[in-house]
């Protein structure tokens, strides 16, 4: 933070996965928090507007992520592999590009890491038991294990170089709900941009795990050992109820999508592609 050359809180934060899904939304919203930011992709991305430098850049290539950090206060890291697909690919992006960006903040000293990490790293928890940050990691995929390395590497360079990171485990963060399940794990725009305020000006976070989750009848995730975040979300799939009524046909007992946090990513792995 430099509050005597500018007006806004943060000199410059970075942005990666900013030619994403939730990338794109981002871009648009935290330009108030920052004199400049740094929009970063592994594909191109549109182009640098007012108080924007954009920076085409693999997570994978370890000289690419130094020079990517050079003049940052923070991080926002939302690049990588998002679903489940080949471990090679998740390796490359969110294995070894987390392990460059963190050898990179710590070099450059930077002070505190937004992660977005998974509700796949607890995804294979029943969808009848409510967890909280403590409980033992269950991933229902390779990318679900990733995203534990994810929040293992981070509380490493908490514990060892004092990088405050926050791990959002976003559940399913779209324009909307897409499906019956989402109607538990949505987490809309709002409110994501409000948990990723909170977590970038709460004044200490050191290592938090929190969930990306709306205010949502059905509830799976319990986000106290997070308050003092105060994040407190103002949406819900309530908004979008009609899309996905409750039909009282209930799926079969055998049904692992629907007996399963994770749903449809528990089938995606690779042992199911074969
Ligand atoms: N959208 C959700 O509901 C949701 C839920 C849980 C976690 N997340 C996490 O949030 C982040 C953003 O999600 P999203 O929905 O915007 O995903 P997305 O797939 O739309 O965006 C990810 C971006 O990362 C980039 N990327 C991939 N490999 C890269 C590499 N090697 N180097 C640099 N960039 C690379 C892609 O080009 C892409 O633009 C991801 O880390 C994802 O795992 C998202």
């Amino acid at each position: 933070m430099n509050q005597a050359v500018s007006s806004k809180p943060f000199q410059r934060l970075l942005l990666t996965g900013a030619g994403g899904g939730l990338g794109v939304m981002l871009r648009e919203r935290i330009k108030p928090w920052a004199q400049t930011v740094r929009v970063s992709d592994l594909k191109e991305i549109a182009p640098a507007g007012p108080g924007e430098e954009v920076v085409q850049c693999d997570l994978a290539d370890r000289e690419a992520v130094m020079a990517l950090t050079e003049g940052v206060d923070a991080v926002l890291h939302f690049g990588g592999v998002s679903v489940e697909d080949s471990f090679e690919n998740i390796m490359n992006a969110n294995i070894l590009g987390l392990h460059h960006l963190y050898e990179a903040v710590h070099k450059r000293g930077i002070r505190r890491v937004i992660y977005a990490s998974s509700s796949h790293v607890v995804g294979y928890y029943p969808t009848t038991q409510v967890v909280d940050a403590t409980v033992p990691l269950r991933p229902d995929g390779i990318y679900g294990v990733s995203k534990c390395f994810g929040e293992a590497l981070s509380r490493y360079y908490y514990d060892r170089f004092g990088i405050e990171t926050v791990c959002l485990r976003i559940g399913s963060s779209f324009d909307a709900p897409r499906n019956a399940r989402m109607m538990t794990t949505f987490l809309a725009y709002d409110d994501l941009v409000e948990l990723v305020r909170c977590a970038l000006f709460t004044p200490r976070v050191g290592h938090t795990i929190t969930y990306g989750v709306s205010d949502n009848p059905v509830k799976w995730w319990d986000n106290r050992e997070a308050d003092y975040l105060g994040f407190v979300p103002r949406r819900s799939s309530r908004e979008f109820a009609e899309r996905f009524p409750q039909t009282g046909v209930w799926p079969p007992a055998e049904d692992i999508a629907a007996t399963y946090q994770g749903g449809p990513f528990l089938l995606a792995g690779p042992m199911y592609k074969d």
